[in-house]
């Protein structure tokens, strides 16, 4: 069992700088995500309804090396993912988001306060 945890742990890279983005405010964030909805298909720590489940709940999403378990968790990945997923993966379910590229930032740094 402890092999298995070092093996998970191998996976994150340390030495990434942490995911601050210049300019962005969690707060902002927070009410982007209550005004469009994103609570309607995923569990947010922070929003208490409705809690969908749809998609995968967002806690601890900060600690996750993956978004959508194929691509790098890094800002100007999520940034891209939160506006418009369909177009980096054909396939997902998570749908392209009405967000200005500055409420997907303030969206990004909530999320990367989501940790466990
Ligand atoms: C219609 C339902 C739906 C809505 C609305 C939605 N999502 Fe998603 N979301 C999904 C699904 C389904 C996935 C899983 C996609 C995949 O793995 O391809 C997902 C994946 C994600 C992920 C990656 C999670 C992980 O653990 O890898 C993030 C982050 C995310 N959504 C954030 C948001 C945010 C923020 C909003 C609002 C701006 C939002 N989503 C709106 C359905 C939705």
């Amino acid at each position: 069992m402890l092999s298995v945890a070092l093996l998970l742990c191998a996976c994150v890279d340390k030495t990434e700088p942490p995911r601050t983005i210049m300019g962005a405010d969690a707060e902002r964030g927070l009410a982007a995500m209550q005004r469009v909805g994103c609570a309607a298909c995923h569990v947010i720590p922070g929003v208490r309804w409705p809690a969908g489940l749809t998609g995968p709940s967002l806690r601890g999403f900060s600690d996750s090396p993956m978004i959508g378990g194929r691509f790098p968790n890094r800002p100007d990945v999520l940034v891209d993912w939160l506006i418009d997923a369909p177009a980096m993966s054909s396939e997902t379910a998570m749908p392209a988001m009405p967000l200005t590229q500055a409420e997907a930032r303030d969206i990004a740094a909530y999320l990367y306060t989501l940790d466990e």
